[in-house]
């Protein structure tokens, strides 16, 4: 081919294949097959390859350009890069806007709703309509050029559709899916995995070598301007308008609503509908369109006062159940588990979730092949939420429970006045089972490695059959490494982890033991009030009664445990093993808290409730969950709820965080 002639087909293909990028990442809408889409980048690196002078730097081809750099310069934001305030219910959005009413009342407000996608903000600069330099926020004045990596992002073009000077602001992130096949493909490599889809995007574009961030998928969305000297809309939505024709990817999802009403219930709507998105959204950002109002209301230190995002309350997803199957708790407890197609929750990967017991199946009428809404209660265990039942084909299959435990095949039936369903048998393997791991687990006695893999490879190797075994696994050691795969040093560190459970706190150990209604607080409190599990094992449901919080329930279910012979055998043969049986020999009357009872209320900026309540003991206080006139003090964290005003009347004197943190350092 002349050169002239590869010139004339370079300008043609660079043109085509950028006009099919623009309709494909900002319209959504492509007009040409992937297929041949690859044909014209095929054909025009060909050429390229042939006359390597001819290509330019924003020729498709150079989107993953030379070296890794040596380190990030920084680049100075012209204007700042503002954050945003939030607002974390309807109540706070509504202030929002009649702070600005205020400021502004002769104004009709007209408000821009966006999603607020969850990735890391970028200043993208064009000169001339050439994608000249991009970078992160930084601390919103100075941030790190990224260029190199920014390029490989197929949705931010290289050359805008006409020759402007701006600089646009956006978020890039990575799709949900892009997220999970990332963190498969390293968990295969034994890489770390990303906590979520916003590291992840964030990691990504802190590469030196733009060969990582180009291998990632990631993706771009831009929600406004920044330094523009050439473009002066009137309004952000005008200014989003204008980014599109550009060729930038706008959101789609964009509206622009004059009635707070509006805004809200738009607003509430996302709050369910965000599940069904390809990627993660933290909330929704409402701005005033009026540029002219904007400049008016200004800014505060760190964030306009033209703008907020409102944040989502919990945390859902969308997926589908793939089978329903039937797990066996500790206590023999029967609980049907959805088992979902992997889906991004909060930064987690979530693969099934709990449907409770029949009654919530029934109510819920989940079925196998049923599109649902998981969300984690309390961040921790996922649950369904709900079916999406616009989205069922009739396919789908109704569940009903077994009569028989899945796991030994033993009569499941229930106790009276309970709606779970049960395994009646007490050595059934996978009550066995759950019971180990729970003695193990973290909030237990904290044996490192004994999880639940181990637990049933141990067990099915005849290694172990109850917890007790589990202090004979250091006479077995020939054992341990002829078990699959058992390295001498995950043997040892086994091991050692077994022989430190020894010293835990008795307090560990009642809740290791797995007491019904016994959970971690119960376990603690029994351990301060009776001081060794021979005390605790004699004392008579009035005595265990006197307990704080532990009412005939809880003391029923006691007595009943330790009236059991095996429960008896297993507590001597632990003894043996020289686990701890009494609390260290520490005369609580020194300690500074002695006789001091505490409730808590509120949300505790230091430490959570439970290590708060922790240090209280530990330091030979008590906590009890309602205020009395037996209570000497109120701790009040962050918005306190009716128990402060309770403690008010009662005159109950009132700790704030930093005063209970220097009543307990007085004691060290
Ligand atoms: S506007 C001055 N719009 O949220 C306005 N931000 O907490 C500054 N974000 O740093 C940002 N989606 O990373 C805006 N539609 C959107 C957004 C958005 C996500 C991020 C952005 C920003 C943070 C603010």
């Amino acid at each position: 081919m002349e050169k002239d002639a590869a010139r004339k087909r370079l300008r043609q293909l660079r043109e085509k294949i950028d006009e099919q990028n623009y309709h494909y990442y900002v319209m959504d809408k492509p007009l040409i097959s992937d297929a041949d889409f690859d044909a014209l980048v095929c054909e025009l690196a060909e050429i390229e390859r042939e006359f390597p002078d001819l290509i330019s730097p924003d020729s498709p081809t150079q989107r993953v350009g030379g070296q890794p750099r040596e380190g990030f310069a920084t680049v100075v934001h012209r204007l700042p890069m503002l954050s945003l305030e939030n607002a974390l219910n309807i109540g706070e959005l509504r202030n929002f806007v009649s702070r600005a009413m205020k400021l502004v009342p002769e104004a009709q407000l007209e408000f821009v709703v966006e999603l607020k996608v969850d990735g890391l903000a970028v200043s993208l600069q064009y000169e001339a309509g050439l994608f000249v330099r991009g970078a992160t926020r930084g601390d919103g004045e100075v941030g790190e050029d990224i260029t190199h990596n920014l390029r490989t992002v197929k949705s931010i073009p290289l050359r805008l559709r006409k020759p402007v000077t701006l600089e646009a602001r956006g978020e890039v992130y990575l799709p949900r899916s892009s997220f999970l096949a990332l963190n498969e493909e390293r968990s295969l490599q034994n890489q770390p995995l990303f906590a979520n889809p916003r590291n992840a995007a964030a990691g990504s574009l802190r590469q030196l070598d733009p060969q990582v961030a180009s291998s990632r998928n990631l993706e771009v969305v831009v929600y406004g301007l920044g330094y523009s000297p050439e473009l002066q809309p009137h309004s952000h939505s005008a200014a989003l308008n204008s980014l599109k024709d550009l060729g930038l990817r706008v959101s789609s999802q964009t509206v622009v609503l004059r009635q707070l009403e509006e805004v809200v219930s738009y607003c509430e709507s996302w709050r369910v509908k965000r599940a069904a998105l390809p990627y993660e959204i933290d909330g929704l950002v409402i701005k005033i369109n009026d540029l002219s109002l904007q400049k008016r209301l200004g800014n505060t230190a760190k964030s306009p006062r033209w703008a907020i995002a409102y944040k989502f309350p919990a945390v859902q997803a969308q997926t589908k159940v793939l089978g329903i199957t039937v797990q066996v708790g500790r206590i023999g407890t029967l609980t049907p588990i959805a088992e979902l197609e992997p889906v991004l929750l909060a930064g987690t990967v979530v693969k099934r979730a709990s449907l409770h017991n029949e009654d919530i199946l029934r109510e819920k009428d989940v079925r196998s092949g049923d599109y649902v809404i998981v969300r984690k209660a309390g961040e921790i265990i996922p649950e369904v939420v709900a079916v999406v039942k616009s989205r069922r084909t009739g396919a789908e299959v109704p569940f009903i429970m077994p009569e028989f435990c899945p796991v030994c095949g033993a009569q499941a039936g229930r106790l009276p006045g309970e709606v779970a369903l049960r395994c009646l048998n007490p050595f059934c393997p996978a009550q066995v089972a759950e019971r180990i791991v729970h003695f193990a687990s973290r909030s237990a006695m904290d044996i490192k490695h004994l999880g639940p893999a181990l637990t049933e490879q141990l067990l099915s190797a005849g290694l172990i059959a109850d917890i007790a075994d589990i202090y004979a696994l250091a006479g077995k050691k020939a054992e341990l490494l002829a078990l699959e795969r058992k390295a001498e040093k995950s043997v040892e560190d086994l091991l050692s982890a077994i022989e430190k459970s020894k010293e835990q706190p008795l307090w560990r150990l009642l809740y290791g033991l797995g007491i019904r209604f016994v959970g971690e607080r119960t376990a603690r409190l029994l351990s301060a009030h009776f001081g060794s599990m021979d005390k605790l094992i004699s004392a008579s449901p009035a005595e265990l009664e006197a307990v704080e919080e532990v009412g005939a329930k809880i003391s029923a279910s006691i007595s009943e445990f330790f009236a059991l012979d095996s429960s008896k055998e297993l507590v001597a043969r632990l003894r043996s093993a020289g686990l701890k049986m009494a609390e260290e020999k520490e005369n609580s009357t020194e300690k500074p808290l002695y006789g001091k009872t505490f409730v808590l209320t509120g949300t505790l900026a230091a430490c959570s409730r439970e290590e708060a309540t922790a240090l209280i003991l530990a330091a030979g206080g008590r906590v009890s969950s309602s205020v009395s006139k037996n209570t000497h003090y109120l701790v009040a964290g962050e918005k306190p709820g009716s128990k402060l005003q309770k403690a008010e009347k009662l005159r109950v004197s009132i700790l704030e965080e930093q005063a209970l943190i220097a009543l307990l350092a007085k004691g060290k």
